[in-house]
């Protein structure tokens, strides 16, 4: 999704802070970028294309300025071209303007400033806004104001910042998408810093390399930025007092650390992830889960709304949920509002790791809106999600750059362990702490001896992918396939075991490799067996992930081994190996692993 930045206060540094800050925004996901700087003009350089082309644009231009903004742009409306990368200016060349979301009024906006005579560049719903501030400075508006009658204007989710020629300020605004200050020597609460410098982004990394301390902006708040200091308002100018953070992890967090890919990166990082997210959090003696100041839950029932990896979270969650006698449900949070399903006594808990997922975010507004509470699990300190939930409970994975959801998922799985352990009476809970404890060494075992990319080399060419698992593997046959398929762009579906013969299994050939997930020896391990023996009946070759309990290695022509371990934590060590196959199935096709075609990391619209 499209990421903002914008700093004032960096004198000659202002092109290249920003040019840095869009580079750690890429993982959002973005088809081009722009820069504008202000001084008594504005200028702008914009490319299609990646941050390098634009960088290459950059050289034959001189843009400099105490003031500026830049964007990176995921294609909404019009296609990645030049003209529809941001920022966008008007007629006059002296406002710029840079935009997150969706103005869902725009065509009447844009109707109504055309037959006023504006002249529009570009197919972009984001165009509308500098020619309506220019409306307000042509009627005398002063700058700030011109910005806030603007944005009174406008329907739909946003996040904007302007630029006005000879204004040594940056203004901004947020509706339901993501913007987050950075203060660097501010007066916490004041913004009387002369000396200074402030920033502006769609997320933390922006900045990060310049400061820790942050202001989350809240829906319905605009800011102001100077080298004088910072202030936020309501959009009428009410002054909000804001508490300033501190962020808790490292620049190095979001380096790729020698690896090649940030996937490979936050892969390897798992047992690190998963060791914070039990840090403090678990009594291996008493069986106990202290989950800190998340107050009283004890649901009666469940809901759980999500999206695409979260959602697999969600489903091996309500599983867990439904074992201990908690009617729950998981919802793709898209969906959940047109299902309404009655929320009595029900918690209704938002998985996101961005914590910014607008249909999530959405699903949660939805639940709220009809008397449920709710709980936000998150991997992002001062989110959205953490901030309009009744409770939120961290994953604490540490920054996840990828836009393949990987350390993230391990950690919600672990999380969502020790949430049903603290919320719900589960027989042999012992054991599963005593499982959670192992969990990161078994990931550690996996990571230094796992064949994933020999059976990545074998299969590279298949066809297609087949993901299989019963019960707790069902999701991570789901989460097996959404991975393989959104960094090999091949298809790839995952299926509840039992499901293949009612039709998947016309599919199945022999350049199809089915993985089927198979830990323990139970019922349910020797049911999948049996339907891994119907796929090698027709010839596809089988890649067992085993923890060598059961005998579907006779039945394998492959096996991706892993430790025997409590079944609740079987599931997320198995999902391990697949991370791995797919990201060296990726590699071998070359793709462009850390932000494949089309994604993006942060989805902030619906
Ligand atoms: O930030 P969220 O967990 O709410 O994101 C939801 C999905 O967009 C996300 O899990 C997506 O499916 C993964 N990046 C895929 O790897």
């Amino acid at each position: 999704m499209c990421g903002i930045i914008g700093c004032v206060g960096r004198g000659d540094e202002t092109l290249d802070t920003l040019v840095h800050g869009l580079a750690k925004l890429e993982y959002r996901g973005y088809d081009s970028a722009g820069v504008a700087l202000a001084t008594d003009t504005v200028d702008v350089c914009k490319k299609s294309g990646k941050i390098d082309d634009l960088r290459a644009a950059l050289e034959s231009r001189t843009l400099s300025g105490p003031v500026g903004i830049g964007h990176t742009r995921w294609s909404t409306h019009g296609p990645p071209t030049d003209e529809n990368a941001h920022p966008h200016r008007d007629c006059r060349g002296e406002v710029a303007v840079v935009h997150n979301g969706i103005i869902e009024n725009y065509q009447s906006l844009r109707d109504e400033l055309a037959s006023a005579g504006h002249e529009f560049r570009s197919d972009t719903d984001t165009e509308v806004v500098p020619h309506l501030i220019e409306d307000a400075l042509a009627d005398g508006a002063n700058p700030e104001t011109a910005v806030r009658e603007a944005i009174a204007r406008l329907e739909g989710s946003y996040a904007v910042a302007v630029v006005i020629a000879g204004v040594d300020a940056i203004f901004a605004a947020r509706n339901d998408s993501p913007l987050v200050l950075g203060i660097d020597d501010g007066e916490e609460g004041t913004g009387d810093a002369p000396g200074g410098a402030y920033y502006l982004a769609s997320d933390v990394p922006a900045f990060r390399d310049h400061t820790d301390r942050v202001v989350y902006l809240d829906d319905g708040e605009f800011a102001r930025l100077s080298s004088r200091g910072w202030r936020v308002t309501t959009l009428d100018g009410e002054p909000v007092e804001k508490a300033v953070d501190t962020v808790d992890w490292d620049p190095e967090e979001t380096g790729k650390s020698g690896y090649d890919h940030f996937m490979l990166k936050e892969i390897h990082e798992q047992p690190r992830a998963l060791r914070q997210c039990l840090r403090g959090r678990v009594d291996e003696l008493s069986g106990t889960v202290d989950l800190g100041d998340l107050g009283d839950l004890t649901p009666r029932a469940v809901q759980f709304v999500a999206c695409g990896t979260s959602y697999h979270a969600a489903i091996y969650a309500a599983q867990l949920f439904e074992e201990a006698g908690i009617p729950a449900k998981a919802y793709l949070a898209s969906e959940y509002a047109s299902k309404t399903p009655p929320i009595g006594d029900a918690l209704v808990i938002g998985v996101t790791q961005s914590g910014e997922t607008a249909d999530t975010l959405s699903a949660l507004r939805e639940a709220r809106r009809r008397g449920a509470r709710t709980l936000a699990v998150t991997n992002t300190v001062g989110s959205t999600a953490a901030r309009e939930c009744d409770h939120t409970l961290y994953i604490r994975a540490g920054p996840e750059i990828g836009v393949a959801a990987t350390k993230t998922f391990a950690s919600q799985l672990a999380a969502l362990n020790l949430l049903s352990l603290s919320v719900t009476s589960v027989s042999d809970s012992r054991d599963v702490i005593a499982g959670l404890r192992e969990l990161p060494g078994a990931v550690q075992e996996i990571l230094d001896d796992s064949n994933a990319e020999a059976v990545a080399e074998t299969y590279g060419d298949a066809g297609a992918y087949f993901f299989i698992g019963r019960g707790l593997h069902y999701p991570v046959a789901l989460e097996g396939a959404l991975k393989m398929k959104e960094i090999t762009y091949k298809h790839a579906e995952g299926f509840a075991a039992g499901e293949l013969k009612h039709g998947p299994l016309a599919l199945v050939t022999e350049n199809t490799p089915v993985f089927a997930v198979v830990t323990g020896d139970d019922e349910m391990a020797r049911k999948t067996i049996g339907n891994v023996k119907e796929v090698e009946a027709r010839d596809a070759p089988v890649v067992a992930v085993t923890d060598g309990q059961s005998d579907v290695e006779r039945y394998a022509d492959h096996v991706l081994r892993v430790p025997d371990t409590h079944r609740r934590i079987a599931a997320v060590v198995a999902n391990v190996q697949l991370q791995l196959v797919a990201y060296h199935t990726a590699a071998q096709l070359d793709r462009s692993i850390d932000k494949p075609r089309n994604l993006a990391k942060s989805v902030t619209v619906e």
